[in-house]
């Protein structure tokens, strides 16, 4: 898994995952930053950490490699990305193209990038969510694998919204990650179907 933050996800993963009928394991974590509770979370949990910060590299390129080969090392059959700050580049699509996945606070296609939160509050809309998908090369436009709704306050500010869209996509991300684990996936075209 990556992070770059809280890592509230990352915790629903790790609770899971301590059930062995759940189907999937955490085998290491990943940031672009050290301090985080997310690597706290992961280091509590037992599970291996690495931290790969983009200036401490010559350019992006090779920050995207070593992170690759870092996460190449550990085999994983999936890469869950959950609040994970950076954009991920071609070494990554390469090597784990369609095992990539990403939860993102909003529901697809509206409002792609680090805002979603605040710019479906903006927009006024009355339903948001959020949204697991594929990662693809653009800014979470990737194939959808789930979504969940999450209705807007008329008193909502932008943290009492992203906290009650946290809460639905853990129970999402826990949910279709141990789907994806114990019964496969496939993807065709933009359409994700889970199961064999
Ligand atoms: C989550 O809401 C995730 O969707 C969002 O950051 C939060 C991380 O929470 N990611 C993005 O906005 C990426 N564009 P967490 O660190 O507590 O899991």
């Amino acid at each position: 898994m990556l992070v770059s933050g809280a890592g509230t996800n990352l915790q629903a993963l790790l609770d899971a995952s301590a059930d062995p009928s759940y189907g999937a394991r955490v085998v290491a974590v990943g940031a672009d930053r050290d301090g985080i509770e997310g690597l706290a979370r992961a280091d509590r949990a037992g599970v291996p950490t690495f931290t790969k910060k983009v200036k401490d590299f010559t350019s992006r390129e090779h920050w995207d490699r070593a992170m690759a080969d870092t996460v190449a090392n550990f085999e994983p059959d999936l890469l869950v990305l959950a609040g994970f700050m950076k954009l991920v580049g071609d070494e990554f699509h390469q090597r784990f193209g369609g095992r990539i996945v990403n939860t993102h606070p909003a529901l697809s296609p509206a409002f792609p990038g680090m805002h979603g939160p605040a710019e479906a509050l903006e927009y006024g809309v009355k339903v948001t969510g959020c949204t697991l998908f594929v990662v693809d090369e653009g800014v979470d436009t990737g194939p959808i694998v789930a979504q969940a709704p999450v209705v807007v306050e008329d008193d909502d500010t932008v943290e009492a919204l992203h906290d009650r869209i946290k809460v639905a996509e853990r129970t999402m991300l826990v949910d279709t990650v141990g789907r994806m684990a114990r019964e496969g996936f496939s993807i065709t075209g933009r359409k994700v179907v889970l199961g064999r």
